[in-house]
């Protein structure tokens, strides 16, 4: 989302422009921009497709605006739900990033207003229409747009950066809540965007926003406000090039994207745990009586996305009470002795387009199969293709290997077991309340891993030039270590394999030799006791062992310990996030090409 407040009237409009394609690299599906000038009013084009499709009305006179790169999370990416999004009377618009929560029992509120998107942004401009129109009587403050704006951040639910403009008004009005907000201090202008990439080509002096701060950009300049009251927020230099920026200062997307997980498994989470009563409102229906007289739910994917679906198997047979099997989706046929109406098959797809993925839906569907699809892309061909979606709204992954979209595939998936199984009567509230609150932990413990950063980085160092590298776990702690290989072998080039740990002495302890790390899931939810045996195993036979254990446990014999927050049925998918820094770093010493590794691509459209 990119925003600025331009002091030469009719560039504007190709300022702001300009700024949404400095931020094409983060991935999004639909563009716009409004902008207001004193006697043009407020303009505002919009569209779904690609920012350099947009047409930027010509506004000689206009002296700020705001434009927004989208990607999609509530409602598919049509010009309808392209940002900005405007108010019944027409004189506000708005673009925001992140997640109203409550943009349903706020519609309603607002029954007698006209929505035009399937969008929650939409409430937005509705709700500071609303304001507007009280006129702030009750607290004897005028009934402007930064006022309207206060008061509507005290109604809205979730995490979120929002910037406002209304006709006739010269300022545009920021807030931040939980997503991220930076303004650009210009000579003679000065801007705001999610992230410092979209202006700096017009300065480099910037303030970041801190969480429940508003701020009002205007010709006289940029006030702050926190709590109702003005602040000062530092001035900073911002030194990096426009590459590194991009990255946030990381030097790779794919560490970037690391570091994001506790953000996007928040944004995954948002208002869909019910923690208190044990529910899920994941805005996903079946027909009635279906999940009950359920058989078998079958999970479809491919890469990363398998071995979530992997996890998920596990969850849905333990909280759901259900069969649940799992196959690679270039091997998926519909198979003998399953009722198609008894039958839930899942395709779990960051992309949507992963040509085995949709093949397998399409022979799920021919068998007459429901079939339910769980992505990180709206408008996506599965979610055309399938009679449900979950969304997993872990926002665009640009490194090739999948890190964030797969802590929140497991995430979702864990809700929809939560949710099948209280459905199903298999599952207690007092059980689902537990499973909900260590998903609510989840983000927390992911950022707890992150903070020992720099140990994984010395153990990378240390073992990084083993021969091959040996995962394993069992229980859920399988699905990661195949993961966590996987990971390895992408990213660094190393042969690198996952096992189900019981299986290490039926095979490839032959391989196993002192030149040969061994990484163990030793959380709750992987049996670790008995898999610590198997570690022993290969450690008799010279191999260095490092374990991700759980906070509480430990291991005396581990060459390296990682200590993973205690979060019940989570702690493997925690303990993974060990394992993506591990092959990050392993990878990073070895000079390799991170992002795009030779020969993959990250979404693969060909059977
Ligand atoms: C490619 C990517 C993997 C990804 C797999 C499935 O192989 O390189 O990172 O896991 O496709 O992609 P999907 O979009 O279906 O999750």
């Amino acid at each position: 989302n990119e925003a600025t407040d331009g002091g030469t009237p009719g560039s504007v409009g190709a300022i702001v422009h300009e700024g949404l394609r400095n931020l094409e690299y983060r991935g999004y599906d639909s563009a716009g921009v409004a902008l207001v000038g004193p006697s043009s009013g407020l303009t505002v084009a919009k569209r779904s497709g690609e920012v350099d499709g947009l047409t930027v009305p010509d506004v000689p006179d206009a002296t700020h605006g705001v434009g927004h790169t989208r990607w999609s999370t509530h409602g598919p990416p049509t010009d309808a739900n392209a940002h900005p999004h405007t108010d019944c009377v027409g004189d506000v618009a708005v673009v925001h990033n992140g997640i109203v929560e409550n943009y349903e029992a706020l519609k309603t509120e607002l029954a007698d207003h006209e929505f035009t998107s399937d969008t929650d942004t939409e409430v937005i401009p509705h709700l500071i229409e609303e304001e507007l129109a009280a006129g702030g009587e009750e607290d004897g403050e005028d009934a402007d747009l930064l006022a309207a704006v206060r008061r509507v951040e005290d109604r809205l639910e979730g995490s979120y950066a929002i910037c406002a403009v209304r006709e006739g008004d010269d300022r545009i009005v920021v807030a931040r809540r939980g997503s991220p907000l930076v303004l650009g201090r210009g000579e003679d202008a000065a801007f705001v965007a999610s992230d410092v990439t979209a202006f700096l080509e017009h300065t480099r002096d910037v303030t970041y926003l801190e969480d429940g701060d508003v701020a009002a950009l205007s010709p006289d300049g940029v006030e702050i406000f926190a709590g109702g009251e003005p602040v000062e927020r530092e001035v900073e230099r911002v030194t990096w090039e426009a590459d590194a920026a991009e990255k946030g200062g990381y030097e790779h997307y794919m560490r970037k994207e690391i570091h994001e997980q506790p953000e996007s498994l928040r944004q995954t989470l948002a208002g869909r745990l019910d923690v208190s009563a044990g529910d899920v409102d994941l805005d996903v229906s079946f027909p009635p009586g279906f999940l009950a007289d359920l058989e078998e739910i079958r999970i479809v994917a491919c890469g990363t996305s398998y071995y979530a679906g992997r996890y998920a198997a596990q969850l849905f047979e333990e909280l759901a009470g259900v069969r649940a099997t799992v196959e690679i989706a270039s091997e998926y046929e519909f198979g003998a002795g399953r009722t198609p109406d008894r039958t839930l098959v899942v395709a779990v797809t960051q992309s949507g387009e992963t040509a085995d993925t949709l093949g397998a839906v399409r022979r799920a569907n021919a068998a007459g199969a429901r079939t339910f699809a769980v992505t990180n892309t709206l408008g996506s061909t599965v979610t055309r293709e399938v009679d449900g979606t979950a969304f997993i709204r872990a926002g665009p992954e640009i490194g090739v290997a999948a890190t964030k979209t797969f802590a929140s595939q497991v995430a979702t998936l864990a809700m929809l077991a939560v949710a099948v199984g209280r459905d199903r009567g298999a599952l207690a509230a007092a059980d689902a309340r537990s499973v909900l609150k260590d998903l609510q932990g989840l983000p927390g413990a992911v950022q707890q891993v992150l903070d020992e950063e720099a140990q994984v980085r010395e153990a990378a160092r240390e073992y990084g030039d083993g021969e091959a590298f040996f995962f394993v776990g069992r229980a859920l702690g399988v699905p990661v270590a195949l993961e966590g290989a996987l990971k390895l072998k992408e990213i660094s080039y190393d042969h690198a394999e996952g096992f189900a740990a019981g299986e290490l002495k039926h095979g490839p302890l032959a391989l196993v030799t002192p030149d040969t790390p061994v990484l163990a899931v030793l959380t709750d939810g992987a049996r670790a006791d008995e898999t610590m045996n198997n570690v022993t195993e290969a450690q008799t036979r010279g191999a260095p062992a490092l374990g991700c254990v759980s906070a509480g446990d430990t291991y005396d014999t581990l060459d390296v310990s990682f200590e993973v927050p205690n979060v019940g049925v989570a702690e493997p998918l925690v303990a993974n996030v060990y394992l993506q820094l591990f092959a990050y770093h392993v990878a990073n010493d070895k000079g390799r090409a991170i992002d795009k590794p030779r020969n993959l691509a990250k979404s693969v459209t060909v059977e």
